[in-house]
């Protein structure tokens, strides 16, 4: 999947999308386009921002997407993203995320990170992520979402 827009995007773009909204844009008001990997802040607008993205790829205009959220399984913006999404992924270990200021990987992540496909290829999601952990898709997903984030949980170092 190619990246068309990151709607969270830093001075960096780290995701090498063709196009970028930051912080002095506004992503939340302006209409997005094509395939998008979202890393939103993860603040307390979290649940506008999965809005958005959920309402974008329900209208056709962002066919597929990839967000990538902290894994707060019980906030009610987590379950509604897990509801609408075709695929999730649940990555082993902390994530290295690269400093937006410094531009260098910092340590593993303490909170555990989930990655969410929209979209009608959830078996390539699926090729691409599945070396990171553990992927539930299609009719599974919702069924057990909530016990594989417990078992990562639990098997977190
Ligand atoms: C978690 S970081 C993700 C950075 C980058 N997309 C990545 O994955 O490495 C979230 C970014 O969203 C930006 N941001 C905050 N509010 C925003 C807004 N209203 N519109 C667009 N970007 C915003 C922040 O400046 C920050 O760079």
């Amino acid at each position: 999947m190619s990246i068309d827009l990151d709607p969270c995007s830093n001075r960096g773009n780290h995701t090498k999308a063709k196009r970028t909204f930051t912080r002095k844009d506004d992503a939340l008001s302006k209409q997005w386009k094509g395939n998008v990997f979202m890393n939103p802040p993860y603040g307390k607008g979290m649940r506008d921002w999965i809005h958005k993205l959920i309402s974008e790829h329900q209208a056709g205009r962002v066919p597929q997407a990839i967000a990538l959220v902290p894994a707060r399984t019980n906030a009610r913006w987590f379950q509604e993203l897990a509801k609408a999404a075709d695929a999730v992924c649940f990555p082993q270990g902390g994530l290295r995320f690269i400093n937006g200021k410094t531009h260098k990987e910092a340590k593993p992540a303490m909170f555990p990170s989930a990655l969410f496909y929209l979209g009608p290829d959830p078996q390539q999601f699926q090729d691409v992520f599945s070396d990171l952990g553990c992927i539930l898709s299609g009719s599974d997903k919702q069924a057990s979402y909530a016990i594989a984030s417990l078992k990562f949980n639990g098997e977190a170092a």
